[in-house]
């Protein structure tokens, strides 16, 4: 039985610069795997490869089975990958049910949009309370959910989110987290890169980090904050330590 995804020797390079050498790592179905890493590991670079949105230099990528390598953006949204990129874009002069309304336009099934938005509205009061307003005046953590939800309206199978807690306190970063195990509840899979290592690893099935391009080490929670070797992968330097 293959993998939900499957991404083998991943190689993205911009010009001169490497940005993924031989990355390879299989997602399975209703898991949530996170990719931890510090700041130009090539955790965007991972997840807009497997999107669409930047060209591979070589490696293969599976979705389901089929070979999804050369597929343009919406094309991989069709089949069931949503993308919610880093930095939270939300349309500022929509409406919050316009934005969410936006997710579903690869969709035609009326009905079942409908229904779709009467959940998203129920299951996250803070986006029922201010569906007629304006997306721009949302705090960071409800733009951050409203994107979430968004992406939730293209139906995906595989949902993909590049750091969801970027710059929001602790207390809205638990909301967010717990709308992406609400997510995995679902029957949606979830993909998360994140800076914040700590938060990642508490909600995944298995972890992977990455630096410079290189997944250094792989593991369960568990196992990972127990590898003596955790520091090293993650920060890329030997820390000395005083004894
Ligand atoms: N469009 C681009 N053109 C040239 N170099 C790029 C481009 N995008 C990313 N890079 C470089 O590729 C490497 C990986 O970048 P990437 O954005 O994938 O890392 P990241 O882990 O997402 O980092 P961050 O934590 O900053 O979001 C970095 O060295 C970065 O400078
Ligand atoms: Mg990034």
């Amino acid at each position: 039985m293959s993998a939900l995804l499957e991404v083998r020797g991943l190689k993205v390079r911009y010009g001169q610069i490497t940005a993924l050498s031989e990355v390879g790592l299989d997602v399975g179905e209703d898991e949530i795997v996170a990719i931890i890493g510090p700041n130009g590991a090539g955790k965007t670079s991972f997840l807009s490869a497997i999107a669409g949105v930047v060209p591979v230099t070589s490696g293969t990528i599976t979705f389901r089975g089929d070979d999804i390598l050369s597929l343009p953006m919406e094309e991989a949204v069709r089949k069931g990958i949503a993308l919610v990129p880093e930095g939270r874009h939300v349309l500022p002069g929509l409406t919050v049910l316009e934005n969410l309304k936006l997710g579903a336009t690869i969709r035609n099934d009326a009905a079942g949009i409908r229904n779709d938005l009467e959940r998203f509205l129920d299951a996250f009061p803070i986006l029922h309370e201010r569906r007629d307003e304006p997306a721009g005046r949302l705090s960071g953590g409800e733009q951050q959910m409203l994107v979430i939800a968004r992406a939730l309206m293209s139906r995906p199978t595989l949902l993909m989110l590049d750091e969801p807690s970027l710059g929001l306190a602790p207390r809205i970063v638990e909301q967010v987290y717990d709308m992406i195990k609400a997510t995995r509840e679902s029957g949606v899979t979830v993909l998360v890169v994140e800076q914040n290592a700590r938060r990642a690893l508490a909600v995944a099935d298995r972890t992977h980090v990455l630096n410079s391009g290189v997944i250094r080490l792989s593991g369960t929670a568990e196992t990972l904050s127990n590898d003596p070797d955790f520091e090293v992968a993650y920060f890329g330097l030997r820390t000395v330590r005083n004894e």
